[in-house]
Order: C-alpha cells, then sequence, then structure tokens
C-alpha cells in the first residue's frame, strides 16, 4: 500500500482544475469550472469541476470523483496506476513496496518494457536478410513501401518459429506469465509448453500518443486465416479506445481526419502525404474512439473500403461520429476496392481531389435512401420521403434542417413546404415521446428500480435513502466518522440493510481507525469508478442541503434500524417492497 501522507500530497500537488483542464475546456462558473463532459456525448456542458471540495460531478452521465478517480476514468487505469501517474506528473517519488499484492498480476509497465523488446526484435527480423528477406520482398515489393515507411512506421516480421520470440524474450529477463499475459505467446494445452503466437507474419506495432508500443498487428504474406492477428486486450491496451496511427497524425490533425479501415490503408495514405489518417484496430469504430476524434479534431472524412460491409460500417461511424460532436463528411471510392489501391493505381493529387469532394452525412444518405427506392412509383415516392424526413428530423439545427428539406424536396420533386410540415410533425412526436420516457426514467430512478451500484436498493427504499445521508455525513465530518467508529446510537454494519451501504460503512471505518485515518482519496482503491461516482453524488447531494445534521444523523440511523426490525418482523423482504411500492402509489393519487 502506498502511505497515507504520499496519496495526500499526490493529491495536493495535482491540482484538479490543472489536470481535469488538460483533458476538457473548462470555463468558470461562478467559483467552480464547467466544460463537455469527457465521458459522454453531451453538446451543452453539465460537467462540472468544484474548486472548494476539489471534486467533480457531471449532472449528465453521473460520473464523479477526485482528480484520482478523474484520472483513472480518463486513461482506463486501476488506482494504484492513477497515482503512479499523478506522482510522476508531480514529480514525487513514491517508494518502492516488494511486499504489495499488486505484483499478483502482470503490471501494465512490464508489459510495455516487454513489447518495446519484442518490436525490436521483430524489426531486427524483418532487417536481417536470411530472417526477413521474404517479408522485406513483401512490404518493399509487393506492396511498394518505402524504406522510410518501414521505418517510421516501425514495421517488422515474426520469423516463422514456435520460439523464436519466447527464447529471445526469456534471454532478457521476461517471464512466461507476462509473454501471456503481452498476448505474444501462449502456452500449448498438450506439452505446457510456450509458444510464440505471432509467426511468419510481417508486424505493424500499435503506438499511443505517449510513444509506448501497446499492441501488434500481424498479416500473413500469403491467402492463408486470419489474414490479421491483433493483440487482445492486455493490461496495456484496450482496443477501443486506440486508433492505429494516432502517434502521427494527431499532429496533423487539427482541419481535419481521414479513418480509415486498415493499417494498410493508413501506411499508404501517410506515404503519400495524408498524415492525418488513422484506422480503427480491426473493429468497427466505437463510441470511445469517436470520443477521441472529438479530442483532436473538428472533421473526420469517412473513407471505409468500396464493398458492402464497409459501406455497412459507414452509416454507423457517421453516427457515432455525429453524436461526439465531430464534423463528419464521406468518401467513396471508385476504382479500387480500397484508399490503399486507390492512391497505389491514382496517384495523391486524385486522392486529394476526391477528399475535396467528400460530401456531408445528409448527403450521402439521401443518396443512398434514393437509391433504394424507384421515385417514379407513387407509393415508394412516399415511403423515400417518410424516410428522409425521419432522418431530417433529427438533425438538431433549424437551419441544416431546412437546408437539407430543400435538398430533398428537389431530388423528390415534392414542394418544400409539404416536406417541411412533415418533419415538423415526426419532431414534435418524437419529443413527445421522448418527454414520456424521460418522464419514466425518473419515476424509476426514484424507485431505485435498475439502480446498478447500489443492487439492493429497491428493495429497502426509505432504509438506502437514509444510509445514502448517513454515509455522505460520514465522508463530509470527522465528527460523524469518529460518532460511527464509537458506536454512537449503537450504530453497527449489522444496521445495514444494503451490501453496498455495508460496505462503504465498513471502508470508513477502517480507513478512519487506521493510522493515517480517512481520506476521500483513498477510496478509489476500495471501490470501482462508478461506486466512487455515487459516492461523490451523495457527498455532493448532502452538501447542497446541509442542516440539522445532528438530528438528521440520529433520524437516519433510527430508520436504517426500523427497516432492519421491520423486515424481521414480517420475514419477507420482497413482500415488503411490493407494500411499499403499493402504498407510494397511492400516495401520489
Ligand atoms: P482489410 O481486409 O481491408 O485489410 O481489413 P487491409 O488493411 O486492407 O489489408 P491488406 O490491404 O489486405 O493488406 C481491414 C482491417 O481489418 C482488420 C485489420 O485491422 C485490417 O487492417 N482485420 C482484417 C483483422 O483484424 N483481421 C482479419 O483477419 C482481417
Ligand atoms: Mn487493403
Amino acid at each position: 500500500m502506498i502511505p497515507r501522507e504520499i496519496i495526500d500530497e499526490i493529491v495536493f500537488r495535482n491540482d484538479i482544475e490543472q489536470v481535469i483542464g488538460s483533458y476538457v475546456n473548462l470555463r468558470r462558473a461562478g467559483s467552480n469550472y464547467q466544460g463537455l463532459c469527457p465521458f459522454h456525448s453531451e453538446k451543452t456542458p453539465s460537467f462540472t469541476v468544484f474548486a472548494a471540495t476539489k471534486s467533480f460531478h457531471c449532472f449528465g452521465c453521473g460520473a464523479g470523483g477526485d482528480v484520482i478517480s478523474f484520472i483513472m476514468r480518463a486513461e482506463n487505469l486501476t488506482y494504484i496506476e492513477a497515482v503512479h501517474l499523478l506522482a510522476e506528473r508531480a514529480g514525487i517519488d513514491i517508494p518502492e513496496d516488494n511486499s504489495s499484492q499488486e505484483r499478483e498480476t502482470v503490471s501494465k509497465k512490464r508489459i510495455l518494457e516487454l513489447n518495446l523488446a519484442a518490436a525490436k526484435f521483430f524489426r531486427e527480423c524483418l532487417f536481417d536478410k536470411n530472417i526477413g528477406g521474404e517479408a522485406m520482398e513483401y512490404l518493399a515489393g509487393k506492396r511498394q513501401l518505402n524504406m522510410a515507411t518501414i521505418k517510421h512506421f516501425g514495421l517488422g516480421y515474426s520469423p516463422n518459429d514456435f520460439t523464436a520470440l519466447t527464447r529471445k524474450m526469456r534471454s532478457l529477463g521476461f517471464t512466461d506469465e507476462e509473454l501471456i499475459a503481452a498476448f505474444l505467446a501462449k502456452r500449448s494445452q498438450k506439452s505446457g509448453k510456450l509458444f510464440d503466437l505471432y509467426r511468419n507474419r510481417v508486424i505493424f506495432p500499435i503506438i499511443d500518443t505517449v510513444g509506448n508500443i501497446v499492441a501488434f498487428g500481424g498479416r500473413v504474406m500469403d491467402g492463408s486465416e486470419p489474414k490479421y492477428l491483433n493483440t487482445s486486450d492486455t493490461p496495456a491496451f484496450k482496443k477501443s479506445r486506440h486508433l492505429f496511427a494516432l502517434n502521427y497524425a494527431r499532429k496533423f490533425a487539427e482541419q481535419e481526419m481521414i479513418l480509415c479501415e486498415g493499417y494498410m490503408d493508413v501506411i499508404a495514405l501517410h506515404e503519400a502525404g495524408f498524415e492525418n489518417a488513422v484506422a480503427t484496430l480491426g473493429t468497427a469504430i466505437t463510441p470511445d474512439q469517436a470520443r477521441i476524434f472529438a479530442k483532436y479534431t473538428k472533421k473526420v472524412i469517412v473513407c471505409y473500403d468500396a464493398d458492402r460491409a464497409g459501406q455497412m460500417a459507414t452509416s454507423k461511424a457517421m453516427r457515432y461520429l455525429a453524436d461526439a460532436g465531430v464534423d463528419c463528411r464521406i468518401i467513396k471510392i471508385s476504382g479500387a476496392k480500397d484508399p490503399d489501391e486507390y492512391v497505389k493505381k491514382f496517384g495523391a493529387d486524385s486522392f486529394r481531389r476526391v477528399l475535396g469532394e467528400s460530401r456531408s452525412g445528409f448527403d450521402y444518405r439521401l443518396e443512398k435512401i434514393l437509391g433504394e427506392y424507384n421515385i417514379t412509383l407513387a407509393d415508394e415516392k412516399i415511403k423515400a420521403a417518410e424516410k428522409i424526413c425521419q432522418m431530417i428530423s433529427d438533425i438538431p439545427s433549424s437551419v441544416e434542417r431546412d437546408i437539407c428539406a430543400q435538398k430533398a424536396a428537389s431530388a423528390l420533386g415534392l414542394s418544400f413546404d409539404s416536406l417541411k410540415s412533415d418533419i415538423a410533425r415526426i419532431r414534435n412526436r418524437k419529443l413527445r415521446d421522448f418527454k414520456n420516457k424521460e418522464s419514466r426514467d425518473a419515476k424509476l430512478s426514484i424507485k431505485n428500480i435498475g439502480d446498478r451500484v447500489n443492487t439492493d436498493a429497491a428493495k429497502h427504499i426509505t432504509a438506502s435513502k437514509s444510509e445514502e445521508i448517513l454515509l455522505a455525513l460520514m465522508m463530509i465530518y470527522d465528527e460523524y466518522r469518529q460518532a460511527a467508529v464509537r458506536g454512537a446510537h449503537g450504530l453497527s454494519a449489522d444496521d445495514f440493510s444494503t451490501a453496498f451501504g455495508r460496505r462503504v460503512f465498513e471502508v470508513i471505518c477502517e480507513l478512519e481507525s487506521s493510522d493515517g485515518g480517512y481520506s476521500r482519496s483513498m477510496l478509489g482503491l476500495y471501490f470501482n469508478v462508478d461506486e466512487v461516482s455515487r459516492l461523490e453524488k451523495i457527498e455532493l447531494e448532502r452538501r447542497q442541503l446541509s442542516k440539522n445534521d445532528n438530528e438528521v444523523f440520529a433520524a437516519c440511523i433510527a430508520k436504517m434500524k426500523e427497516e432492519k426490525q421491520s423486515v424481521k418482523d414480517d420475514g419477507d423482504e420482497q413482500l415488503k417492497y411490493i407494500r411499499e411500492l403499493f402504498l407510494k402509489n397511492k400516495e401520489q393519487k
């Protein structure tokens, strides 16, 4: 465990506004700061950093916590890793602790060291004529890559040998567990021996924006399957959160970026001078990746393969990018199956022209719908118009809606006014549905149904509310923590009806009784980011209406005990829950 004083020092020296400010554009709002939440897509800022409590909370998605939990979420790190990152940022040394349980699993740091050593080995193999001659011929000959490009991307070759990498890495001091955790080797079920996963493949290292080699892609040089082998998720890598070549592309990204499908597309485009190109890693684009784009650029030009799969994936990419607030444009290449083939066949100037002719998502979809119907027939025209109006009704800006309606009207040969009134009708219906759903969701959340953090809150509506308030008081004030540890009002862990409440109570008491005492910054060690967010939320709510705390504290304990007692009395929690819901509904009527 990292000593408590060091954690405090790390939190103290990492100013929360500055740390979060390097991820989010923050604007001052009174004594606090506001910005667009980095953890969900939004267009109006509901993400708030509170200066006084050194905490953050998003009123949209509920994420919240202190500077450590922010880093855990933003960088997808464990508590310990986040603490180390912040320590490094503030220039604080954390003393080595050899006894800790952190060593049980392979650390991210070791995997990155191993990946670096492996990448070096693969590169050496590629440049060794005896080993990598064929692979070099494939890359430089068949795929026509310059030597500079091959070096720039750190390409390599994994020899046609079951243990070449494993032997080399062992000789450098890496363990079998580390090789397995990094997805570089696997243990044979039969013999129990380790064997290399990448064999006889050209290797594409995947490098993050800090310069770490986080993963590899490996392509066969003939037609065998699978064509590409990619690193699965490891402690150092989550493929849904990386983009291939972002380490280079981000420097050329300010105006626009190009999103394509494959490693080879990106490499060919960079070689042809389009250094703002990136690709996802063998998967369709995820919302996380769409938000990465939003961080680096204003506009993304999607340039997927010309085949059916590529065109299907285009619609999805458009939706996610739009949700992330990125202006999305589309190009469809013809005469070649993918951007790689296109630049090789027609040259960079021709591709630049195609980029210039990129269409908005609307034009692209309009054309697609028009292609699906024969609009010379009345009933098909009606269906096409309905579909197009549906699509336009989702556009938030009214000016943009009108422009699109104009285009659609002329394409369909219908009047602008009739399309416009249809769009308005659809919009009104959607708004109404949305409001209904919202109030339904709100009702459900009042009843705590579907609470994933405190899973049994719904069974104990009153008690869980009291538990929350009590725990909030304990998190805010020393005196209530001390009172709890002392067992004031006879309070003990047994008074908790929900498992989550009980766990929080026990952790707070444990911390309070430990040498360093309680610190909110330590909660991340015991709870995951969603749980920390919940704790942050209940603390925040309490701070906003803090009065009569002594009476409230005692009343909460009384209520909790009452719940425990009554559950004991009728013995059937489910029944009680249903009765309570029934009574609540009656009250409301
Ligand atoms: P493509 O089949 O279009 O490959 O798959 P490519 O990048 O154009 O490669 P070349 O030109 O045939 O050499 C697009 C991407 O999908 C992933 C890879 O990330 C690839 O770059 N993929 C494809 C896999 O992960 N596994 C596969 O077996 C195939
Ligand atoms: Mn290709």
